[in-house]
């Protein structure tokens, strides 16, 4: 069964497809649209691509995909995790069924051959690529630690519906960076555009972002709400911001350690492994100020 009927709810035969059934914040609602251009707008003005882009552009290789390919299978095997920790946060029955939405579709909905991450694993096989340890023993976790630490510090009940919108809004650019680093030649490109992955991503990421943007104008009301609300928003684009950085930093570590590299750039794997861990403690102190700044 397709995704788009199995797990999901249309207006209309041909509309738009909706997680659940929306009756007040739809597509056409102008506050949807407002705050919509808004959020993206304020996601935007942090640049959070601009090492990666960088990276890609002068790395491209097999080499720098299989190094995306491991970050963003941890990051896809994360997201449910997250969405429900964050749900079990979460003191309203009400706003509990709205915020787990993103998480079951991310499971697949009512079918497990959808499940994201399992969808990610078909789509990288499809261009010879698997999962496995890095060389240089990097990866995300150490960052996606530091967003399970953002989480915790979130106690606020409108904190939580800000964080979640953070989680989504750079949906659409974030899968359209990983399809540019994984595509590591003109085959593989074609190769990804035909995966169920990429053509559920690229027509879903649109309504994880109304469902979000929905939930902020469905639970958040009033100013201090929205203050909190836009708190938090801002924290996890920071997680955004270091989470690319690691991915671009494990780019150029695997193409440093690679037997191509040119004599004067290789550095040992020894000092690549203390480099990548020394980044992601960087990183935690980082969250750490930032939590305790929050007073
Ligand atoms: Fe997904």
């Amino acid at each position: 069964m397709n995704q788009q009927v199995g797990a999901s709810q249309s207006s209309s035969v041909d509309g738009p497809r909706y997680l659940i059934p929306e009756n007040e914040y739809d597509y056409g609602h102008p506050e949807v649209v407002f705050w919509t251009n808004y959020f993206m707008n304020e996601a935007q003005k942090l640049n959070v691509f601009a090492n990666i882009k960088a990276t890609i552009e002068s790395k491209r290789s097999r080499l720098a995909a299989e190094t995306m390919a491991n970050a963003w299978y941890d990051f896809s095997c994360y997201v449910p995790v997250f969405i429900t920790k964050a749900v079990a946060q979460t003191d309203d029955p009400e706003r509990q069924h709205h915020l787990i939405q993103i998480a079951y579709d991310e499971l697949g909905g009512r079918d497990k051959s959808l499940i994201h991450s399992k969808l990610f694993l078909d789509a990288i096989a499809g261009i010879g690529i698997s999962v496995s340890a890095r060389p240089s023993g990097a990866s995300v976790k150490d960052v996606l630690r530091v967003l399970d630490q953002i989480l915790v510090g979130t106690k606020g009940q409108y904190g939580i519906v800000g964080l979640l919108l953070s989680f989504e809004i750079i949906a659409q650019e974030n899968i359209e960076t990983v399809y540019d680093c994984l595509s590591y030649n003109d085959a593989s490109r074609e190769s990804l555009s035909a995966t169920p992955f990429f053509k559920i991503h690229r027509a879903d990421e649109t309504e994880h972002i109304r469902h979000s943007i929905a939930n902020f104008l469905r639970f958040c009301k009033t100013e201090a709400q929205r203050e909190e609300f836009r708190k938090s928003f801002d924290d996890g684009l920071y997680f955004w911001h270091r989470f690319w950085d690691q991915c671009a930093r494990m780019i150029n570590v695997a193409a440093s350690l690679s037997p191509r590299a040119p004599e004067g750039k290789k550095i040992s794997l020894h000092a690549a492994e203390q480099d990548s861990h020394r980044y992601a403690a960087a990183e935690v102190r980082g969250v750490d100020g930032l939590i305790a700044s929050k007073g």
